[in-house]
């Protein structure tokens, strides 16, 4: 039997990302600004990331809690060799039911079909901006849209679903909404609008840099008539809408202006096995101490047990109502987003 957890607010546990690496081919200007992570910043060395039998040994043990559902990020995830070995042995747990990749998709074009046949189900891919000029600001290596949209073609030709997610930025590609909108609006991909968020401690977020959901919603309804879905699952992050004309769905993804905490059933792991109960922490809990100091299974359950229980994040409704931000958050390309 499944030891059933619920955090102090109830909250079961249910997903687990996994970042596998920190490392990333882009410099995001909100995510991993090129001045801060530069050819002189220290990434974590091999030996301190978990090797793939670590991530299998804990997987097993998220999988007993009644996670059913392990995504893999980065930095980018695709930077981790043989990738496809570790989604095959995840596919192997028993209770897993759905694993996907969060990826800029440039690594795709060689990937795509050796992960969806190790047993990937989907992908989501992260795109700022449909015009090169803006594109290649983003970015932060001047990198133009087509091999992220050769990327896409090879999921879509591996028969991998797609979500597409774009950051929304004041000042920096608040004017591709609408063209990103029409772009993708019948090619059968989702595409996601996220407002941006203030984490790690390099970003420079503001709230005026922020769009709020309700003004990316008018601005497509505008043009586009839109139409509110119901979630797909519990705790979805993203709000869904589909257009009135019948053709394609996109989805918002407010975190600043419509807090989703009471449904957060995430967990996330770092490459270097750290454990946080919140995208917004401060500090994780060390698991890969406990895989290398040879805890047994029982000691390493007991031990999430207590993490869980204890659990009692709610950052972004926190912050709504003016607490004040923690200093010293981790960053998001150690941890995945
Ligand atoms: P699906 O399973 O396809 O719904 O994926 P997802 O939206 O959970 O994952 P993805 O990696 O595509 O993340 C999309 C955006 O949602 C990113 O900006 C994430 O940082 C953000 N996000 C995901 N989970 C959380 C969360 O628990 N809290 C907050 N604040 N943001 C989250
Ligand atoms: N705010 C919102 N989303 C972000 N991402 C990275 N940094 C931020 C931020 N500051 C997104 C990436 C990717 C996902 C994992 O998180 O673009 O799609
Ligand atoms: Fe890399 Fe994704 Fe961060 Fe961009 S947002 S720097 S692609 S990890
Ligand atoms: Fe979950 Fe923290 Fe995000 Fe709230 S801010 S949804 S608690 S990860």
């Amino acid at each position: 039997m499944e030891p059933y957890v619920a955090d102090q607010l109830g909250r079961p546990l249910k997903d687990l990302r996994i970042s596998v690496i920190d490392q990333c081919n882009f410099r995001c200007t909100y995510c991993m600004p090129a001045e801060i992570f530069g050819p002189d910043y220290a990434f974590l060395p091999e030996d301190q990331l978990l090797s793939f039998d670590e991530i299998i040994r804990l997987v097993k043990v998220f999988a007993k809690f009644g996670v059913e559902k392990i995504r893999l990020t980065g930095g980018e995830p695709l930077m981790r060799k043989n990738l496809d070995d570790l989604i095959r042995r995840i596919r192997e747990v028993d209770g897993i039911k759905d694993i996907a990749v969060t990826t800029n998709a440039v690594f795709l074009v060689r990937q795509a079909k050796k992960l969806k046949e190790a047993g990937l189900d989907r992908v989501n891919i992260s795109l700022d901006a449909i015009e090169d000029e803006v594109f290649q600001e983003t970015n932060g290596r001047g990198v133009k849209i087509k091999p992220v949209l050769k990327g896409i073609e090879a999921a879509r030709d591996a028969g991998l679903p797609i979500k597409v997610n774009m950051v929304v930025k004041k000042g920096m590609n608040e004017s591709q909404i609408l063209p990103m909108a029409r772009y993708f609006k019948d090619t059968g991909d989702t595409l996601r609008f996220i407002e941006f968020m203030e984490v790690g401690n390099h970003n420079g977020w503001n709230m005026d840099a922020v769009v709020p959901k309700k003004k990316i919603i008018d601005q497509i309804h505008e043009e586009m008539p839109l139409i509110p879905l119901d979630a797909n699952y519990y705790g979805e992050v993203a709000s869904r809408y589909r257009y009135k004309d019948g053709e394609g769905e996109i989805g918002v993804i407010s975190s600043v202006t419509e807090a989703f905490c009471s449904s957060c059933t995430r967990a996330r792991l770092s490459a270097d096995g750290q454990l946080f109960t919140c995208l917004f922490a401060s500090s994780g809990y060390d698991l890969r101490e406990c895989l290398r100091s040879d805890y047994s299974e029982e000691q390493i359950t007991e031990y999430l047990i207590a993490i869980w229980t204890g659990r009692s994040d709610q950052y972004s409704i926190d912050r709504a109502k003016g607490k004040p931000m923690k200093e010293n958050k981790i960053e998001m390309s150690y941890i995945g987003g």
